[in-house]
């Protein structure tokens, strides 16, 4: 039986979902105007990547979740990637690379840019280098597939990844707030410098 807290929990978390919701960000975008070297992994970690979400296959599904949790994934639509960095069998880092998402239509990117968000180092593997070194990896590949730019978000506040950002040469160009209403209307206040395509 639900008590009243938690139907009352239950209750705002659908809101969110289905009705109304506002967002905040700090938009970044990766600066490649100058050429720069791939940054060196750390020993011991292997990066993999897959270009669509559909591209894991049910080991590498089991993989993700048992370290991102079953909403990682599930929250991705099908289209959108995911990277992963593994210490042994054990995935330690984790990202998504939003292409269909609401979220990059909210945030107003253009047609051919790719977001990356939802990153995150397990506690015991930070202050390595997999973050940047990941992002990094991710630049390179969606560049290759041909997208005219890469941007990341990242909550107010998050000094942390503000500095992984900035130290893999990513520029902040804007706070955006968004209000969305039925996952389709959104409101954006704020707003980010335009940059040119890569
Ligand atoms: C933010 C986060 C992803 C960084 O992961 P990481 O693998 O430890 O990062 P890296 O080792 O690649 O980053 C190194 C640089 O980022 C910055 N940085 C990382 N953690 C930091 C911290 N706690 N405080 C200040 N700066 C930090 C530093 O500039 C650091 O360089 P340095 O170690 O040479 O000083 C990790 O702390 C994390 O998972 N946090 C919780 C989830 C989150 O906030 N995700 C980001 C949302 S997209």
């Amino acid at each position: 039986m639900i008590g009243s807290g938690e139907g009352a929990g239950l209750l705002r978390a659908a809101y969110r979902l289905f009705v109304h919701f506002e967002r905040e960000v700090e938009l970044f975008w990766d600066d490649r105007r100058a050429p720069r070297p791939p940054r060196a992994w750390p020993t011991g970690y292997r990066f993999e990547y897959w270009p669509r979400r559909r591209d894991l296959d049910r080991a590498a599904r089991r993989r993700v979740r048992a370290s991102a949790g079953r909403l990682f994934l599930a929250s991705l639509a099908r289209r959108d990637g995911v990277y992963a960095v593994s210490h042994g069998e054990t995935v330690v880092a984790w990202g998504a690379v939003f292409r269909r998402s609401p979220q990059r239509d909210i945030l107003g990117l253009p047609s051919d840019a790719v977001l990356v968000g939802a990153c995150e180092t397990a506690p015991g593997h930070r202050r390595r280098g997999l973050y940047q070194a990941s992002l990094d990896a991710v630049a390179r590949l969606v560049r290759e597939e041909g997208a005219g730019g890469l941007y990341a978000e990242v909550l107010p506040g998050n000094d942390a990844s503000m500095a992984g950002l900035e130290g893999t040469g990513f520029l902040r160009i804007g706070l955006v707030r968004s209000s969305v209403w039925l996952g389709l209307f959104s409101h954006r206040q704020g707003g980010w410098h335009f940059v040119r395509r890569w």
